[in-house]
């Protein structure tokens, strides 16, 4: 049986006192906590008020058919922690997100992203400073989830999330068959900050760009460098394989440009840089290009 979490709104006064959030009550969203120096801890709607909101807050949200032991995210939990003293939770959506049928999992994206965003208001109320101090990152579907989680904490705070990281967010349903409006997947909208990764662009992933600052590694796909053509579950992956690897290295160097045409003619040689992943400069807008190596380090050092 599942439950969906309703938020009642006045004002952001009454929801720090007011017993109207919940995340307890949806038991198809888990939430774990992990933390450098102590063991997972499962948020329930009472230890949520004693997370530490001081801290640096991330949040990864898994796309479709990812379980949520995969080695990966233990990898950019891990990474984080060898950065620094970071919360890190990991939202387990499977009971809807497992399923064969993509547009089962699909239709559940914005109730999951309402019981993260109610998980957010409830460590803090709706403190700003908090809010500035959270990133979400989600792949494929995930992506979107975290679009609704950003919609939604505005919706009740009056003020968006720090930044929003989509890796490769999926294509289908939200760009072609049909075309989603801003309100109903992640856009430049959705948190102070948005920056995006496409590695598998007009196939599993969006290939339009869609945030702050949209980023092409090896012209953003379909197929990516050390992927087999037609492996697009390979491609759409190097989207976190590239984060990952951004968490400890700052040597993802971009290029803006109009497209991965005029990049490779060498055309946007001299234009603006940025820096691709974890350490992206806030400041940075617009479509930038790069090219990776086929296996990791996979940062060029330019
Ligand atoms: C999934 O559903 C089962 C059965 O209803 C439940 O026991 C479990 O806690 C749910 N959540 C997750 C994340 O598996
Ligand atoms: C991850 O969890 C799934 C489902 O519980 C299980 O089948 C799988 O073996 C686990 N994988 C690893 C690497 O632990
Ligand atoms: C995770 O990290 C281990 C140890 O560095 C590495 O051997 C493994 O390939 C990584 N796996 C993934 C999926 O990133
Ligand atoms: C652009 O840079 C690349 C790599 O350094 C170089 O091979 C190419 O000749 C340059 N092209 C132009 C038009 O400057």
């Amino acid at each position: 049986m599942e439950t969906i979490v309703k938020i009642i709104v006045v004002s952001p006064i009454f929801i720090a006192t007011c017993c109207s959030l919940s995340i307890e009550t949806n038991e198809n969203v888990l939430i774990t906590l992990y933390t450098k120096n102590s063991n997972p801890k499962q948020m329930n709607d009472k230890n949520i008020y004693t997370v530490d909101t001081s801290k640096h807050t991330i949040f990864i949200i898994p796309g479709w058919r990812s379980y949520t032991n995969e080695t990966w995210l233990m990898n950019l939990t891990r990474n984080y922690f060898e950065k620094g003293d970071f919360n890190v939770f990991i939202v387990d959506w499977t009971n809807y997100s497992f399923s064969y049928n993509y547009l089962k999992s699909y239709n559940k994206v914005g109730d999951v992203g309402k019981v993260v965003a109610n998980s957010i208001l409830m460590m803090t109320g709706s403190s700003e400073t908090f809010l500035n101090n959270v990133h979400l990152i989600g792949h494929s579907l995930g992506a979107h989830v975290c679009g609704f989680v950003g919609q939604e904490v505005y919706k009740v705070a009056f003020y968006k999330l720090a930044r929003i990281t989509g890796l490769d967010p999926a294509k289908p349903g939200y760009e072609t068959p049909m075309k989603i409006g801003f309100r109903y997947r992640l856009t430049e909208y959705s948190a102070q900050f948005v920056d995006v990764i496409h590695t598998n662009g007009g196939v599993l992933g969006f290939a339009g760009s869609m945030g702050t600052a949209d980023f092409y590694p090896n012209g953003g796909g379909p197929t990516q460098p050390g992927c087999a053509v037609m492996d697009e579950v390979c491609s759409h992956r190097m989207a976190y394989y590239f984060f990952m690897e951004s968490i400890l290295s700052n040597n993802f160097v971009a290029k803006k440009c109009a497209s991965w045409d005029l990049f490779s003619q060498g055309k946007c040689n001299k234009s603006q840089k940025a820096v691709m992943g974890e350490s992206v400069s806030l400041t940075t807008r617009g479509k930038f290009f790069l090219k990776t190596n086929p296996q990791p380090p996979f940062a060029i050092i330019i």
